[in-house]
């Protein structure tokens, strides 16, 4: 289509839950073009290159196909940054960018600093003519930032040249959510491009052409499309914002959430996805997206539009608080001693993604409140529940702290043995179909269900003696 120069090799900053499926699959799109993934984690590296595919370090339906074509052919997962650098055209940041902890904008602001980074490592070790390719998500301006650590000299303009290097600086966000990343990528809604060097777009979109029509490849100026990706999430999660507050009035009201959104759903201008209440909105874009839009908003003045999106995180904590308390409530007013079995852990279904998780933070809730976990994931392990929970699993606590447990359960069923409450917090296929006759005959009486998904058989679950608390369902 264009006469911009084609692109042999690409480099990627970032092995994580964008850099490695993003890489694998222009890889298997693109016989022609080495990839190389590259990260200072050497662990993750290593996760990457192991021969057992279920040891990938990100979980993703279709990811492990996709490897075993590529890897070791024109897919390669290394530790040798500077060199990989060196060898690329193009080269895409794919690197974390997580709420700042401290320092100026602490808890809004993106931390920018492995950014920063990334940015010098390049400087430093390119070579000739390097695309580069924003590919993490962005406060709007950054691409500012980088082509002045790449001039390395901010007095130059439009040419960035240093030693004979040149860069172009390219805009192109990712939209993939987890557990749906491979068809994501595979068949996108859109494929977005910002910039201003025209035959780097072309090189970009040759790339996309090879797999994605014409017609679904956007190209914007850098501005439009890194504040594009901060406002598709920020759209995302209001709607779910939005369809949790409504469920707290559905069950106070004697309607039922599925009904008022299947009803809402159907007018074309509302759309039916994203529509589903839970136990609020995780994972680790959300949230740390909106604050950074919070951020830019208060830091142009626009202090009215920043407290509007701010309330979209405020009632996702509003959320999950009112589901633990409930829980308390429900359960005669105390759960100390009580055996809770916590059914996903993921804040998703079909990831072993726990950041943000709301079941985080519900289950510190029962924790405080001396409820005893048992929690079962399909694809979360123990020690990344410990991280999460910041608390050891019981076997490994010494006898005198076990004020508050939890432990790991293989199974729905060793999860409900004995238990006063099972709460459903991941929408994980298989709760779908639990059999409730023969879970209720594990549980201690009075039992209760707690379904913040609204995923569960309500009629079996009650019909097999169990209380059944339904998400949304007032009636
Ligand atoms: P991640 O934490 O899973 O991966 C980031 C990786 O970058 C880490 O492994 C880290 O070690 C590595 N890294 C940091 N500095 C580096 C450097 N200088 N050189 C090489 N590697 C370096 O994060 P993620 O979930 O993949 O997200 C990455 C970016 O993509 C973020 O900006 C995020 O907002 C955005 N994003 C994420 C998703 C998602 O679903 N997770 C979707 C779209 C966009
Ligand atoms: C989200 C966006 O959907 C992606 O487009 C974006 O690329 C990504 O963030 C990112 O920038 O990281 P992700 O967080 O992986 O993807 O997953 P989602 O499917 O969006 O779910 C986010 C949270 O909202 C989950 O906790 C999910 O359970 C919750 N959710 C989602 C609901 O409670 N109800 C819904 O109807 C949809």
């Amino acid at each position: 289509m264009s006469q911009a120069p084609k692109i042999k090799n690409i480099c990627c900053l970032g092995a994580g839950y964008v850099g490695g499926p993003t890489m694998a699959i222009i890889a298997d799109k693109c016989p022609h073009i080495q990839v190389n993934v590259v990260d200072i984690d050497h662990k993750k590296i290593e996760s990457w290159n192991n021969a057992d595919l279920s040891k990938l370090p990100v979980f993703e339906p279709g990811l492990e196909e996709v490897i075993k074509r590529c890897r070791g052919k024109n897919l390669k997962f290394s530790i040798k940054i500077q060199e990989n650098i060196a060898l690329a055209d193009m080269i895409f940041i794919s690197v974390n960018t997580p709420t700042k902890k401290k320092g100026i904008g602490a808890g809004e602001a993106s931390d920018l600093k492995w950014i920063d980074s990334s940015s010098r490592l390049i400087a430093e070790h390119a070579k000739g003519h390097t695309i580069v390719v924003e590919k993490s998500t962005l406060p709007i301006k950054t691409a500012q930032t980088i082509k002045e650590i790449l001039e390395g000299n901010e007095e130059s303009n439009n040419t960035i040249i240093q030693n004979k290097k040149t860069f172009s600086i390219l805009s192109n966000p990712e939209f993939l959510a987890e557990g749906s990343a491979i068809d994501d990528l595979v068949s996108p809604d859109r494929v977005l491009i910002g910039g201003e060097d025209q035959q780097a777009i072309n090189s970009l979109i040759d790339i996309y052409l090879n797999w994605i029509e014409r017609n679904k490849i956007l190209t914007t100026n850098l501005w439009s499309s890194e504040l594009s990706k901060l406002i598709a999430n920020a759209f995302l999660a209001q709607r779910v914002s939005s369809i949790n507050s409504v469920a707290a009035l559905c069950e106070k009201t004697g309607a039922n959430i599925k009904e008022v959104s299947l009803a809402i759903g159907t007018d074309k201008r509302i759309g039916s996805r994203f529509l589903n209440a839970g136990p609020g909105f995780g994972g680790s874009c959300f949230k740390k997206d909106i604050l950074n839009l919070v951020y830019i908003c208060n830091h142009y003045g626009l202090y009215d539009v920043a407290s509007y999106w701010k309330k979209v995180i405020e009632i996702n904590s509003w959320q999950s608080k009112r589901i633990s308390e409930l829980i308390t409530r429900k359960l005669f007013g105390t759960i100390t001693g009580k055996k809770i079995a916590i059914l996903g852990f993921a804040f998703k279904a079909n990831t072993n993604d726990t950041r943000e998780s709301p079941a985080i933070s519900i289950c510190n809730d029962l924790l405080e409140e001396g409820a005893v976990l048992q929690i079962y994931d399909p694809k979360v392990d123990a020690n990344q529940i410990e991280n999460d929970l910041n608390l050891k699993e019981s076997e490994k606590q010494k006898s005198n702290q076990k004020e508050c447990t939890w432990s790991m359960q293989s199974s729905v069923y060793e999860a409900s043995n004995g238990a006063d409450a099972i709460l459903i917090l991941t929408e994980w296929e298989e709760f779908k179909n639990i059999n409730w006759q023969e879970i209720s005959n594990l549980m201690r009486s009075p039992c209760w269900l707690f379904d913040t998904r609204a995923i569960a058989n309500k009629l079996d679950a009650s019909s097999s003696g169990i209380n059944v608390w339904s998400i949304g369902d007032g009636t």
